[in-house]
């Protein structure tokens, strides 16, 4: 397992085409839902869930995918509607990570979004611990009622995204981040 520093500092996405298989074993995918699913949560909500995709399933969900697809554009070919049914079957594992945020008396929605994007980061970092590669996506399809209807995503949950995890081709290039000035300021005390 490369240092946990080394991890964070060296970490890029790949694209969910170019990751392959074998996929995650079982034990590793219980490792990465552990992990996921321990995060800093305001008010212990957990107020977010996983879907897995894996196996002839990823291609089940594709369908739904397809449907949605063939509705909004009923002009569309052969091939785009394949290329949709393919979207969650390009990686070996897909994670989906469903924010459950609602409102609630004390923890604001938005702290409970924020934790579901940790859980996402936490998927992403495990994936990378165990040498796999990982993108975090949402594409078309996380936004589109009758596909999360089709996922069995209820009324107030979101996509936060699909994790497409897999073998990668290689090691990452980086690819260039903000400079700390840009981002980063001291608070300082006015007259100081
Ligand atoms: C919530 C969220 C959704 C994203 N959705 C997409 C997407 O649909 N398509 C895409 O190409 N990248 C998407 N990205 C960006 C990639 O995950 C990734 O950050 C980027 O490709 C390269 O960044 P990295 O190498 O620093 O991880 C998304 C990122 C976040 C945080």
């Amino acid at each position: 397992m490369p240092d946990a520093l080394e991890l964070l500092k060296t970490r890029r996405s790949f694209k969910a085409i170019e990751l392959s298989g074998p996929a995650p074993s079982p034990a590793e995918i219980d490792m990465l839902l552990t992990v996921a699913s321990r995060v800093p949560d305001h008010g212990k909500l957990a107020p977010w869930r996983f879907i897995v995709f894996e196996g002839q399933a990823r291609r089940a969900a594709g369908e739904a995918i397809a449907n949605a697809f063939r509705t909004k554009y009923p002009d569309a070919k052969a091939e785009q509607i394949e290329a949709e049914r393919d979207r969650l079957a390009r990686a070996p594992l897909v994670i989906a990570v469903v924010s459950r945020a609602a409102p609630h008396v004390k923890i604001p929605e938005w702290e409970q979004v924020l934790s579901a994007g940790a859980a996402a980061m936490n998927l992403v970092t495990t994936a990378h611990a165990l040498v796999y590669g990982a993108n975090w996506i949402t594409e078309w399809y996380a936004y589109d009622r009758a596909v999360l209807d089709a996922l069995g995503l209820a009324p107030h949950e979101r996509i936060a995204g699909f994790i497409h995890i897999g073998r990668p081709p290689g090691p990452p290039e980086d690819r260039p981040r903000p400079s700390l000035a840009e981002i980063a300021t001291r608070f300082r005390v006015s007259g100081a």
